[in-house]
């Protein structure tokens, strides 16, 4: 693993967008088109996800250990035949991510993170099930916390439902990638630009970037079509857009240690609307 590589593999994307763009050649890497099949198997992904969330909603209070919360969600996943999407992936050491407070994304569980009554931490877990995905991430709070923290935990899961209302057919990819930005943005928090949604499959993550903003950059024209999984994943901060990494080289903090929340689906697109694919 070498430094942030979610990132850098992100950056990268967003790079050769614009690469492609400059040349005038509007390439995307095709996604994958799901069956009715598939898209079944994918729900009872997304159902093990949701399940492993109910555990965690409950274990989360003062006293528990981030690890604590990582070993629930194993047990959850293996009583449902399936394992983390998460572990190993680019060498990722755990089975969920588990960010507290200026974290936002992809903190490492660890016995010595203990949670204390007012900070809110956001989970992140992806199950593999018959070899399919699916990816959920959730942020709580800890007992009573203070009111920005519930802004911006009520602002991010706004977000990530403004985004979902846009995920039917015919509507393109950057209706939802708007949806999002205008709604954290007329609450004047700060989204972050450098990760985002994406397409879902047999791997976590696939053609199409869903970004949580409308660039210029990146070609927000894909049509949304019957079968195309997507995962929807805003990630705000309530003080700047900028992130750091940390020296353990996974976990994104918020470089000014504002406050952070990250709300994520997996969605199937479909001729009834969005159908959530990570609920119970
Ligand atoms: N769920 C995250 C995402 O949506 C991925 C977790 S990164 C991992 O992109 F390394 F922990 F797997
Ligand atoms: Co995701």
């Amino acid at each position: 693993m070498n430094d942030g590589i979610m990132t850098k593999l992100r950056r990268q994307l967003l790079r050769r967008n614009a690469r492609h763009r400059k040349n005038g050649i509007q390439r995307r890497a095709a996604p994958v088109l799901k069956s009715p099949r598939e898209i079944q198997i994918m729900r009872e992904a997304g159902r093990i996800v949701a399940r492993a969330h109910v555990a965690i909603k409950e274990a989360i209070r003062p006293g528990v250990s981030t690890l604590d919360l990582d070993r629930i969600v194993l047990s959850v996943l293996r009583k449902y035949s399936a394992i983390s999407s998460f572990y190993g992936y680019h060498g990722y050491p755990a089975n969920i991510c588990a960010s507290i407070n200026e974290e936002l994304v992809h903190g490492i569980p660890s016995a010595k993170r203990v949670l204390k009554e007012g900070d809110i931490i956001s989970i992140d877990i992806g199950s593999t099930y018959r070899g399919f995905v699916g990816d959920s991430g959730w942020t709580y709070a800890v007992g009573e916390v203070s009111a920005e923290a519930r802004r911006v935990m009520e602002v991010t899961e706004a977000s990530l439902w403004a985004g979902i209302d846009k995920a039917v057919p015919g509507n393109r990819v950057r209706d939802i990638s708007r949806a999002i930005q205008q709604c954290v943005e007329s609450s004047n928090l700060y989204i972050v630009k450098e990760y985002t949604g994406h397409g879902v499959e047999r791997a976590m993550h696939e053609a199409p970037q869903v970004l949580n903003y409308v660039s210029e950059d990146v070609d927000g024209g894909l049509v949304l079509q019957p079968g195309l999984v997507i995962a929807i994943e805003p990630m705000v901060q309530l003080g700047t857009e900028k992130t750091k990494t940390l020296k353990d080289k996974w976990t994104v903090i918020s470089k000014d240690h504002s406050l952070s929340a990250h709300f994520e689906h997996t969605i199937a697109i479909t001729n009834h609307g969005p159908k959530i694919l990570t609920v119970l």
